[in-house]
């Protein structure tokens, strides 16, 4: 059943890095879905999140309002150093779709690192 492998998934990951467009000044109904799904389940926990803001600047902003909101209800760990705006622009990405330009990759690399260092003792 997907909602067992994703709650399996979650229970495995160290943290989550979330990254969402954001749909008519919220969160796409699917992924909020997907979260809404984590709620009641042991497996977010105390766990660090993240998130990447790929919007333009100024935009975004209730997409954000509402994976902190929704986060809330599981107990996650908002890493808020973790929570950054690295606006993405289409030429940025490269033909395998991966993003090229250096100055992006080394600001994703760094929540990265922040992620992975964040220890709540
Ligand atoms: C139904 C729908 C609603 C959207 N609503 C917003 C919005 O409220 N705020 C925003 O910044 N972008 C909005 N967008 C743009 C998306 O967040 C996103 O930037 C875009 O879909 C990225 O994919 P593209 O570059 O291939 O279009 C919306 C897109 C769609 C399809």
């Amino acid at each position: 059943m997907p909602v067992a492998g994703l709650r399996e998934a979650i229970g495995r990951a160290a943290g989550m890095l979330i990254c969402t467009p954001e749909y008519a000044g919220t969160l796409p109904g699917s992924f909020k879905n997907l979260l809404d799904w984590t709620v009641g389940g042991v497996e977010i926990g105390d766990k660090p999140v993240g998130w990447v803001n790929a919007a333009a600047p100024g935009r975004g902003e209730g997409a954000e309002a509402t994976l902190r909101s929704v986060l809330g209800y599981t107990g996650a760990r908002v890493v808020d150093a973790a929570c950054v705006k690295v606006p993405v622009e289409r030429g940025m990405t490269g033909e395998d779709g991966l993003i090229a330009d250096p100055e992006v990759r080394r600001r994703l690399g760094e929540v990265l690192a922040l992620l992975a260092a964040d220890d709540p003792a």
